[in-house]
C-alpha cells in the first residue's frame, strides 16, 4: 500500500528533520498545490517543489487544485514532479482532460485525473484506460483537518469493480480526511494509495505512518 503524506500540513519549521522521517518510513509525497482560485486557498509554487526534490527521491505526487493545470503541468514538471493529478472540475470536459492526460505522458510523467465528492465516477470512466492514477477527494478541496465524506467508499468500490473488470492498471488513491480509524476500510473498498495530512503530521510521523499501514508499532519516542 502506498503512502502519501500531505505535505499541506508538514510543520515547516522542522523541514528537513520531518522529510528525512518521510524518506525512511513512506513512498510518496503528496504536493497539494492551490491557486486561491480554483480552491479558496493558496499554497505552493513550484520552487518549493525543487527543495523537496533537492532533498528526497520519494515520488512527487502532485495535485493540481488550479483553474489552468495546462500551463502549471508544464510549471510543476519543470520543477520535479513524478506526477501531476488535475481535476475534471477544471475543465469538465473529457476532451480537454484527454489532451492533457497525453502532455503529461508526452513529459514522461504519471498523469492522474481527481473528482470533487459532488462529481459522479462515471463521469470519468471513459479517461480511465489511459488514466495512471484516479485520486478521489474524499474531502471538498481547499484544506487539511477535514472529515472524511462516507459516501467516497461507494465511488472506490466502483473504480476498483470498473478497474478489475477491464482489466486496467490505474492506481486508486484516496485523498483527505484519513486516519487510522478509517484507512483499513478504505483500503479493502479498493484504494491503492492513501494520502493523509493532519494525521500523519499530527504527533509522531512514524507511529502515525504505521497505524496507517495496520501495524501497531510503537510509538519511537
Ligand atoms: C485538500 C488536499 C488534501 C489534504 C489532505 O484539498 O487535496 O491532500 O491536504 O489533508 P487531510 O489528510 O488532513 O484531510
Ligand atoms: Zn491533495
Amino acid at each position: 500500500m502506498i503512502i502519501s503524506p500531505s505535505v499541506l500540513s508538514m510543520h515547516y519549521d522542522r523541514f528537513n528533520e520531518e522529510l528525512s522521517v518521510l524518506n525512511e518510513t513512506v513512498e510518496w509525497i503528496h504536493f497539494d498545490v492551490m491557486d486561491g482560485h480554483f480552491v479558496p486557498n493558496l499554497t505552493f509554487g513550484p520552487d518549493i517543489l525543487k527543495a523537496f526534490r533537492r532533498n528526497t527521491k520519494l515520488f512527487m505526487d502532485v495535485h493540481l487544485m488550479v483553474t489552468d493545470p495546462d500551463f502549471y503541468s508544464d510549471v510543476f514538471a519543470k520543477a520535479g514532479a513524478d506526477s501531476l493529478i488535475f481535476h475534471y472540475e477544471a475543465y469538465n470536459d473529457l476532451e480537454k482532460c484527454s489532451a492533457l492526460i497525453d502532455k503529461i505522458h508526452g513529459m514522461y510523467l504519471k498523469a492522474g485525473i481527481s473528482i470533487k465528492p459532488a462529481t459522479p465516477v462515471e463521469t470519468i470512466f471513459p479517461l480511465l484506460e489511459k488514466t495512471d492514477i484516479v485520486l478521489v477527494m474524499s474531502v471538498e478541496p481547499g484544506f487539511g483537518g477535514q472529515k472524511f465524506i462516507p459516501e467516497s467508499s461507494e465511488k472506490i468500490s466502483k473504480l476498483k469493480a470498473y478497474k478489475t473488470a477491464r482489466n486496467l492498471n490505474y492506481i486508486i488513491e484516496v485523498d483527505g480526511g484519513i486516519n487510522d480509524t478509517n484507512a483499513h476500510e478504505i483500503v479493502s473498498d479498493g484504494a491503492d494509495a492513501l494520502v493523509a495530512g493532519s494525521y500523519v503530521f499530527n504527533g509522531d510521523i512514524r507511529t502515525n505512518v504505521a497505524k496507517l499501514r495496520g501495524n501497531k508499532e510503537k510509538d519511537s519516542n
